[in-house]
């Protein structure tokens, strides 16, 4: 029996539910955050905050919320200060206020009763056990907009203006509402919404260099030295880039891939298996798109694919994947078309997302076109053509 091996040194830092110590590129974020709380964490009774983190899909609102409420825990903890930050998703609980309010009391009292209150109770009983534990609650509401989707907003209104209700009383509840698009907001009356904004946090898509730095941070906290090259993540965060800036999507890719390695018993994560990775989870290639191309695009297509198969390429020049094409061209025994009909090629199968192309200047040598294979592995392209082109030929 081989003994098994893996690139993996802990899985468990891919995991979605892992929140890095370090999150690159959002310092200044996480400076603002501090920066609203920090009258709250001199005079925790004085004052309660409310802050919106707003930003798309995998730009880490929910990292950012969950590394404050960790670090503004310890640093209170450090000056002998009651204060907790409990996150919920409020997707989790169906957006139901009432469902919410009764994990939140649950957390401090486990054996709660579920029966019998209204939400307004829960929220004067919440009030309550913070009063009596001379606590201070900072509330990460992730998915925000589920609970402002299911809840009226006088609800919300509740929720948010709770402290203004209990005048001459500590300050107990401060809220970090989280949430994709603003938008959702404009469902409430328009003085809850202006509470709300008037603290806003909003994250960028993360850049390609960006996704490359959060990515490298995973790898040496995931993986083992050297399994990783340089060029593997470069293509992970290209291709995460383009799936509109999504970390997530990059470090799942990154996980996938190292599945893969691992089943073949690789001592890399080769690019193939990031290939092998992306179009497992979107089928980026469709066989229809291939079998429309036209008989000496398969060719060409075909030459590309083995290159990329045959060796750890990054991409190939144009000029390479013109002799690759006159090897397949021998093979089929056909004679090969121009120069100038194989731009015109490079050209649809860029268009159809198969290939990408990128001009590089190289030195005094001049510009020369590259060619990148990003988005289907190239053993799984060469079967497929290889099918079509046996039926044609
Ligand atoms: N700056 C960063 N550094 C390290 N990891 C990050 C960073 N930003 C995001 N991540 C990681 O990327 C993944 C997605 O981030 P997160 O879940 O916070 O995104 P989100 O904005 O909440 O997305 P969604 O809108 O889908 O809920 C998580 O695994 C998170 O740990
Ligand atoms: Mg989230």
């Amino acid at each position: 029996m081989p003994q098994y091996r893996s690139v993996f040194k802990d899985e468990t830092k891919l995991d979605i539910s892992y929140v890095p110590s370090k999150l690159p590129h959002r310092d200044s974020e996480l400076r603002l955050l501090v920066e609203f709380f920090s009258f709250l964490l001199k005079f925790p009774a004085k004052m309660s905050q409310r802050v919106i983190i707003t930003g798309d899909i995998g730009t880490g609102k929910t990292a950012l919320s969950q590394r404050f409420g960790t670090d503004i825990t310890r640093e209170a903890s450090k000056n002998g200060m009651n204060l907790r930050y409990v996150h919920v998703n409020c997707r989790e609980y169906r957006g139901s206020l009432f469902i919410i309010l009764h994990h939140i009391i649950s957390v401090f009292h486990p054996n709660f009763p579920k029966r019998g209150y209204a939400a307004e109770e829960l929220l004067r009983n919440l009030l309550q056990i913070l009063d009596e534990e001379n606590m201070h609650l900072i509330l990460g509401l992730d998915e925000f907009d589920s609970l402002v989707e299911r809840e009226s907003s006088e609800a919300v209104y509740k929720l948010t203006r709770l402290q203004e209700m209990r005048q001459n009383k500590s300050q107990r509840l401060s809220l970090i509402c989280i949430l994709r698009d603003l938008k959702t907001l404009s469902r409430l009356d328009a003085s809850t919404r202006s509470t709300l904004q008037s603290n806003l946090i909003s994250l960028e898509k993360y850049s390609k260099e960006q996704l490359r730095d959060i990515l490298n941070d995973r790898v040496s906290l995931a993986f083992k030295p050297l399994t990783v090259s340089e060029e593997t993540v470069s293509l992970i965060a290209e291709l995460a880039s383009s799936e509109g800036g999504n970390a997530r999507f990059g470090i799942e890719l990154l996980w996938r891939a190292g599945k893969y390695a691992d089943a073949e018993n690789l001592d890399a994560v080769t690019l193939e298996c990031v290939r092998k990775a992306v179009s497992s989870i979107i089928p980026t290639v469709r066989k229809s798109d291939l079998a429309s191309l036209s008989f000496h695009e398969k060719l060409f297509l075909m030459g590309i694919a083995r290159h990329f198969k045959e060796g750890e390429n990054a991409h190939i020049s144009l000029s390479e994947a013109e002799k690759a094409y006159h090897i397949v061209c021998e093979e089929f025994n056909i004679e090969p078309h121009s120069h100038t009909q194989l731009w015109k090629y490079l050209h649809s199968l860029s268009s159809v997302g198969i290939i990408e192309t990128e001009v590089a200047s190289f030195g005094s040598r001049g510009r020369t076109t590259i060619i990148y294979l990003s988005r289907i592995s190239a053993h799984e392209l060469e079967k497929e053509l290889n099918a079509l082109l046996e039926k044609e030929a």
